[in-house]
């Protein structure tokens, strides 16, 4: 069972809900979105935990978004989390988007 939280954080926010998320779960890696990773591995779950940004998402999570392959993760669990200082807008359902696209 290999679980993996991938996040990025600006101030420090969604740096401590991966890590509180990631002790919840067993052998969980949790990797930030400002170093290169690639998803060979297969994972029973991969959760993206991000800021609201412009009630959206940051760009370096559009960017990883574009270039992702997950071919080797088709069957697994996915599940965001964004922290937002009052309104989220579109930052969660604008991640499953992109998330489809890559599915299909
Ligand atoms: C550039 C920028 C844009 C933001 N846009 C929004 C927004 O549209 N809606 C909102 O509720 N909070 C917004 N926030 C607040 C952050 O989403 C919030 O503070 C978040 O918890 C920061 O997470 P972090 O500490 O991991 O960086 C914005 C913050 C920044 C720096």
């Amino acid at each position: 069972m290999e679980n993996i939280v991938i996040y990025f954080s600006g101030t420090g926010n969604n740096l401590k809900v991966a890590k509180i998320i990631s002790k919840e779960l067993e052998n969980c890696e949790v990797v930030s979105m400002t170093k290169p990773f690639n998803f060979i591995k297969q994972y029973d779950s991969i959760g993206f935990v991000y800021p609201t940004y412009f009630w959206g998402l940051p760009k370096k999570l559009l960017n990883l978004l574009k270039n992702i392959i997950l071919d080797n993760n088709k069957n697994t669990y996915y599940y965001s989390i964004t922290t937002y200082g009052g309104s989220a807008g579109n930052a969660i359902y604008q991640l499953y988007e992109l998330l489809l696209k890559n599915m299909v």
